[in-house]
């Protein structure tokens, strides 16, 4: 399927499988980990200021978050820049902003630079209030937008058919097919020398006096710097305590009656609704998303699809729902991403996780502040998204918040599971957390009545794993690491799947 779950999104015909390319005598200058916008992005600028990279994917390239993105190109963001002018001041909103204009403009010039064709157009957006609370919200909005010099007009009309109390419009925003756009750039790293490795894992790191060392599946592997462009690095770090897993719920689906808005939508919901129109195989269809929840504290997973559809009927005609797929991404505990020098590092390792729900530009955006702190020892934007910056003070509340969640699903899933008697308990099509004989394990029984059992403790830090039936996957509710129904792993920060049984 090429991606990390059992439903295949918009983008997953595009995927394209590389293998191994990979010279091991090469010194290398960076190795960076994770194959999605982030880790191409920064394998390319690293490249392009002289470094010798190589890029390592546990699966394919784009399996993760890229190919589960509905990849709109936004700087505006989750954290409205009223927020962060509260909370870390207005020239901080302000070098926020400017991250996003940033971004987009250099996804726009890697695209007519290179001339890839990747669909990519720039949009307005609309943003749109459909109740009193989200119209006060949306004034809040605007104010903090106008108050550092971003511009967002008031307007009368929107192209989505919602029945509104307030609507923006901001123009100069983007979208593009995210699978396109990064195998070009992957192309391009390759055929300028760039070393590649897919079906590789980095088990852990070592940091040493003069660079890294990895293990991974391909043996051990040494540079002078690494990068983690996979949400969380192995292991335990500070950023499992400061970056919450969520996984939001996509649909795409032609119009009876064909009518398209030419717009990115917004709504202010919570979760909010997020619309865009895209044409793929010749079919023009309305990606539509929302339902987000944390990973792994959804005991209907099925159910976010059915509520999301349901919501689109009430306002669209829809004919045919072609695609409907979830993905996962990162809540950080400030409103912040993290880009930069990891926590506990000396200075040669580097991540970049917590974009909520704006990937494509942060990852854009991580992949210039990394290779300038890589190459020049300084950017612009390290203070601001500095990974080390979690201290008792700003977001503080929300840190304690969702580590008191960890501990519960910790604790409570220990004694919350399942007791049966036998396996037999479990009817087809079912899925359970079951303990026996001093042992839990997690059964799924597939309609055929064929069994498939792995032990349900996630190798990471000991949580007990949670069913996820719409992807039919295993999924962490600790750190959002997730694993398919054999125990094979989907997502880290666990580096090993769950431990087999074996099928019956
Ligand atoms: Fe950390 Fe499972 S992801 S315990």
């Amino acid at each position: 399927m090429f991606r990390d779950g059992a439903r295949k999104s918009a983008w997953q015909n595009e995927v394209k499988w590389y293998g191994t390319i990979f010279n091991r005598e090469t010194e290398f200058d960076a190795v960076i980990v994770g194959g999605g916008i982030t880790g191409i992005s920064t394998a390319h600028q690293l490249q392009l200021r002289g470094l010798k990279c190589l890029v390592l994917e546990a699966h394919n390239i784009g399996f993760g978050t890229t190919g589960g993105t509905t990849a709109h190109l936004n700087d505006f963001f989750d954290t409205t820049f009223s927020y962060a002018i509260d909370k870390f001041g207005v020239e901080n909103a302000r070098m926020l902003a400017e991250g996003g204009r940033e971004a987009l403009r250099n996804v726009e010039s890697n695209i007519v630079q290179y001339g890839i064709d990747c669909d990519f157009q720039r949009k307005t957006a609309e943003l749109f209030a459909l109740d009193d609370r989200q119209a006060e919200q949306l004034e809040d909005i605007v104010e903090g937008a106008r108050s550092i010099g971003y511009g967002m007009e008031y307007t009368e009309a929107i192209e989505y058919p919602f029945e509104f109390k307030k609507a923006v419009s901001i123009p100069d925003q983007g979208q593009f097919h995210p699978i396109k756009y990064i195998r070009a750039l992957a192309d391009i790293f390759i055929d300028n020398g760039g070393a590649l490795a897919e079906n590789c894992i980095c088990s852990s790191f070592t940091e040493t006096a003069d660079g890294v060392v990895l293990q991974t599946s391909l043996g051990e592997i040494r540079a002078k710097n690494a990068v983690f462009a996979t949400h969380t690095p192995p292991g335990i770090s500070l950023l499992h305590f400061t970056c919450a897993p969520y996984r939001s719920y996509v649909i795409a689906f032609t119009l009876k009656d064909g009518a398209l808005p030419e717009t990115l939508g917004y709504d202010l919901g919570e979760p909010y609704h997020y619309y865009r129109v895209h044409e793929i195989d010749g079919k023009k269809m309305i990606i539509a998303g929302g339902e987000d929840h944390k990973t792994g504290h959804s005991d209907d997973t099925g159910a976010c699809f059915s509520r999301l559809e349901n919501h689109c009927r009430e306002y669209f005609q829809i004919d045919r729902i072609e695609y409907a797929w979830s993905s996962q991404y990162f809540e950080p505990a400030d409103g912040l991403p993290s880009i930069g020098v990891l926590p506990a590092s000396e200075g040669r390792v580097y991540v970049a996780t917590g974009f909520r729900g704006n990937g494509m530009t942060f990852g854009t955006l991580s992949a210039k502040i990394i290779a300038e702190l890589i190459t020049d020892g300084a950017s612009r934007f390290e203070k601001l998204f500095d990974p080390k910056r979690f201290k008792p003070t700003a977001g503080f509340a929300n840190l304690i918040k969702e580590n008191a969640t960890v501990v519960k699903d910790m604790v409570g899933d220990k004694i919350g599971m399942d007791r049966v008697r036998s396996l037999a308990d479990i009817g087809a099509g079912e899925a359970r957390v079951v303990r026996l004989e001093g042992h839990s394990y997690a059964v799924f029984a597939e309609k055929s009545g064929k069994l498939h059992v792995v032990k349900s403790t996630c190798p990471h830090a000991n949580c007990e794993v949670r069913w996820n039936n719409a992807e039919l996957s295993w999924d962490c509710p600790c750190h959002g690491s997730r694993f398919d129904v054999n125990g094979g792993l989907l997502n880290g920060p666990s580096t090993s799947g769950l431990e087999p049984i074996g099928d019956e």
